[in-house]
């Protein structure tokens, strides 16, 4: 048997590369996997989680996810709590491994942001922009990898058991928020992706997780040459 062609990871050292996407896209489950295909090539990888990834973050996480706050977080302030959450992680780890070389693999980054408090959240994208200008300096992503599901798809895969609008304690604030709103964020990251075809990579994740897989290293690859 052939071995795979595993030469062209090498291309990304150094870069910053964002994983992001509705909740249940099964954007978690292809950076576990990307995760691991890379590092078995001998790269080296810091993987960071939004919100949180440092003390203060996961501090932070706590606030933003917790249902008991479901009607108290103005939409504002939520939005710079995430950036807080971010202007730290950049600091304290994105930087850093980018200086050393390493790749940065994200799960969410500022393209949360836009999606769930801009698009659907109802804040202006621009102000979310000047905002991030703030807080991450000039610490932008390479790519941004969208996995884009829809709803009924992604609620199958977080709840099998459960009815459209029926919701457990394993659900956080931002998941009860309803099926208007899920909607509302899938269209954020379509129009990013459109606005910024470049920087934004869209992957077709309805199907199961190999093909899904199959796809984002295509994908990457066509990008990396
Ligand atoms: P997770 O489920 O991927 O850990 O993400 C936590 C939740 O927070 C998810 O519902 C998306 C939401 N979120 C935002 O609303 N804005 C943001 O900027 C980030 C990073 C996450």
């Amino acid at each position: 048997m052939t071995p795979i062609d595993t030469t062209w990871l090498n291309k990304l050292r150094g870069r910053f590369i964002v994983f992001d996407g509705p909740d249940g896209s099964g954007k978690s489950t292809q950076f576990t996997r990307l995760d691991g295909l890379v590092k078995s090539a001998g790269i080296e990888v810091c993987e960071v989680r939004e919100p949180g990834g440092t003390y203060i973050g996961e501090q932070v996480r706590r606030i933003l996810l917790d249902p008991s706050n479901t009607d108290e977080v103005d939409i504002r302030c939520e939005m710079l709590l995430f950036m807080a959450s971010r202007a730290q992680l950049v600091a304290e780890r994105i930087n850093p491994a980018i200086k050393a070389n390493k790749l940065v693999l994200a799960d969410r980054f500022i393209s949360s942001t836009l999606a769930y408090q801009g698009t659907a959240g109802g804040i202006d994208v621009a102000d979310i922009l000047r905002v991030g200008q703030i807080a991450l300096r000039n610490t932008w992503p390479d790519l941004v990898v969208v996995f884009d599901v829809d709803l009924p798809t992604a609620r199958k895969r977080m709840s099998p058991l459960l009815r459209e609008n029926e919701f457990d304690a394993t659900h956080d604030r931002m998941e009860i928020k309803g099926a208007a709103f899920h909607e509302k964020v899938r269209q954020g990251y379509l129009d990013q992706a459109a606005n910024d075809p470049e920087r934004y990579l869209v992957i077709d994740a309805r199907d199961d997780e190999d093909v899904v897989f199959d796809r984002l290293i295509k994908g990457l690859r066509a990008i990396l040459g």
